[in-house]
């Protein structure tokens, strides 16, 4: 079986986006994570096409990689994505995640993101049918199920995401193939058990960390907490 390294620690954990962070500060901010435990980043990129909204590009990835050895979860929210994802995975990406409305071209894209050297994955915005995603298991990494509409942090989680998760969840367990399944968009305390109890692997999270009243060191030590009681309550 093949080996997929987002799988390789403890399920479900954190996978904090940076959007929301100090980004003068960025090295400080992961190292924060680092110290509660947090072993994958979330990096959001806007192109101001595909979301209306622009983030950060190609060379705050590189920083990163140079910063920090966390794996680099890099979520492309960016049209035409084939064009980019080689320089993406060049600058240190792990794992490189388009959309599956952002191209024609999904299937070269996610080539290109393994041939590349990275880990391939896709996310699906909450109107988008699953079968996007089934159809393409054989080839995926990762597979991203929005629970918001792309484009900003501090959303509200779209409930209509915890079907599609537990679906998605089923589809790649009957797959045999070792995928991992993300949710991103509004996990806070409040959505955390409901989005554990699909089976997700990794659960993105920005606001309720970084916009945190007492910083992002409570706010992320407070999700560590309540995910590890809910793991323990399970076992
Ligand atoms: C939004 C991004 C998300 C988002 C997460 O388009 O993909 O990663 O910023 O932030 P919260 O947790 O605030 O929804
Ligand atoms: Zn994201």
């Amino acid at each position: 079986m093949t080996t997929n390294k987002l799988l390789e620690s403890e399920t479900p954990r954190f996978a904090p986006s940076i959007l929301d962070s100090d980004l003068a500060n960025l090295a400080a901010q992961v190292d924060i994570l680092a110290a509660a435990g947090i072993d994958t980043l979330h990096v959001d990129v806007m192109d101001g096409r595909f979301v209306p909204n622009i983030s950060i590009g190609i060379p705050v990835v590189a920083s990163l990689r140079a910063a920090t050895d966390l794996l680099l979860d890099v979520h492309l929210m960016i049209a035409d994505p084939e064009n980019y994802v080689t320089e993406f995975v060049e600058a240190g990406a792990d794992v490189v995640t388009v959309h599956a409305e952002a191209t024609p071209h999904v299937h070269r894209a996610l080539d290109r993101i393994k041939d590349a050297g990275a880990l391939a994955g896709l996310a699906l915005n909450p109107g988008t049918p699953l079968a996007h995603a089934t159809e393409l298991l054989p080839v995926l990494d990762l597979v991203l199920v929005m629970s918001i509409n792309p484009g900003f942090g501090g959303q509200s989680f779209k409930p209509t995401a915890l079907d599609r998760l537990r679906a998605m969840r089923a589809a790649i367990d009957s797959s045999g193939r070792q995928i991992a399944l993300e949710v991103d968009g509004g996990v806070n305390r409040d959505t955390l058990e409901h989005v554990v109890d699909t089976g997700v692997d990794l659960l993105v999270s920005g606001s309720a960390i970084f916009r945190h009243p007492e910083g992002p060191a409570t706010g992320v030590a407070r999700l560590v907490e309540q995910l590890d009681a809910l793991r323990s309550s399970r076992r």
